[in-house]
């Protein structure tokens, strides 16, 4: 078993390969354990903060769910009820939530923000997504392709869209992996360039691809993904529209990647403008899995991190 424990997890290049997989055994044990209903209850007598800068439905609840088999409890906060939104500082609430708590989950704009909690936090601080990340939806990913393919070594994940906080996890995660990576997205729309690098650095070079056609993007691809075209914080305009147009993920797309590729979202999708319909509900959509998989990968994750 892999030994976190006390780490924070602000993004998913926190973790090595060995570290990665590990959390990804624990996942799967733990979703065993809970259809059994014996899951383990290394959060008994502990508490988690859940701070909530942007909206959410999956996150929120799949973390209150984890949290509650693992016998803790939480504490679900909007951030402008706190006394954050009237100026105290993210390292003063940091400093005084780890007195009453034993971790901490936060989703806010900049990511500097979840690094200021977790230097100042003597508690693990978990990123519930930032504007650069998604760590926590990755690992549910990654559980899910491991599931439905049996590895994820070799395998080539191709995403569709905006270059967005998911894209830039995906990229690091799938180099962490093994896994091949190509984004297709218009010019001006691509992942993090810092994070582009990083994860060649981890992978190789020509394992992480970025390409501004989404057919050269899927083409033999094992797993096909998209997300949202205008992320939380952003601006909904109709150019966004127009130029990612060329990048959703329909039936003539997927038809595009290898003939058993599967199709996920992250979720919340915009049915009929990044991903149709047809390929959501089709029998290639993985999704609903994915989202079953937030709650599995966040117990593992909270378990190791924060678990007694
Ligand atoms: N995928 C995801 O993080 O969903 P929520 O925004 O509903 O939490
Ligand atoms: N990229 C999306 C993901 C939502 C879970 C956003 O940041 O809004």
């Amino acid at each position: 078993m892999v030994n976190i424990k006390g780490r924070d997890f602000l993004s998913i290049g926190d973790l090595n390969g060995n570290e990665l997989s590990g959390v990804l055994d624990a996942a799967c044990a733990f979703k065993r354990s809970l259809q059994e209903g014996d899951t383990v209850r290394s959060l008994s007598g502990r508490v988690v903060a859940l701070i909530f800068q942007k909206p959410s439905t999956r996150t929120r609840v799949s973390f209150e769910a984890a949290i509650y088999h693992l016998g803790g409890g939480s504490i679900t906060m909007n951030a402008s009820e706190l006394q954050l939104g009237r100026g105290e500082t993210i390292g003063d609430t940091g400093r005084v939530l780890s007195r009453y708590v034993q971790a901490i989950a936060l989703r806010t704009f900049g990511h500097n923000e979840v690094e200021e909690l977790a230097e100042a936090a003597d508690v693990p601080v978990v990123n519930a997504l930032t504007d650069l990340e998604h760590p926590c939806q990755v690992l549910a990913d990654l559980m899910t392709v491991r599931e439905h393919k049996g590895v994820l070594a070799g395998l080539h994940l191709a995403y569709v869209g905006d270059g967005n906080n998911v894209a830039n996890s995906l990229a690091l995660g799938c180099a962490l992996a093994g896994m091949r990576f190509s984004a297709g997205c218009p010019e001006g729309y691509e992942p993090d360039a810092e994070i582009i690098a990083r994860a060649r650095g981890l992978a190789g070079g020509d394992r992480i691809r970025i390409v501004h056609d989404a057919r050269e993007a899927v083409s033999g691809a094992q797993v096909v993904y998209t997300d949202v075209w205008t992320s939380m914080g952003q601006k909904d305009d109709h150019r966004r529209k127009r130029d990612l147009e060329p990048f959703r993920l329909d039936g003539d797309l997927l038809a595009a990647a290898d003939p058993e590729a599967i199709a996920m979202h992250c979720l919340p999708a915009h049915r009929g403008e990044e991903i149709s319909g047809e390929v959501m509900d089709g029998p290639r959509s993985v999704i609903w899995d994915q989202a079953e998989n937030r709650m599995h990968a966040q117990a593992a994750l909270l378990d190791l991190l924060a678990g007694g």
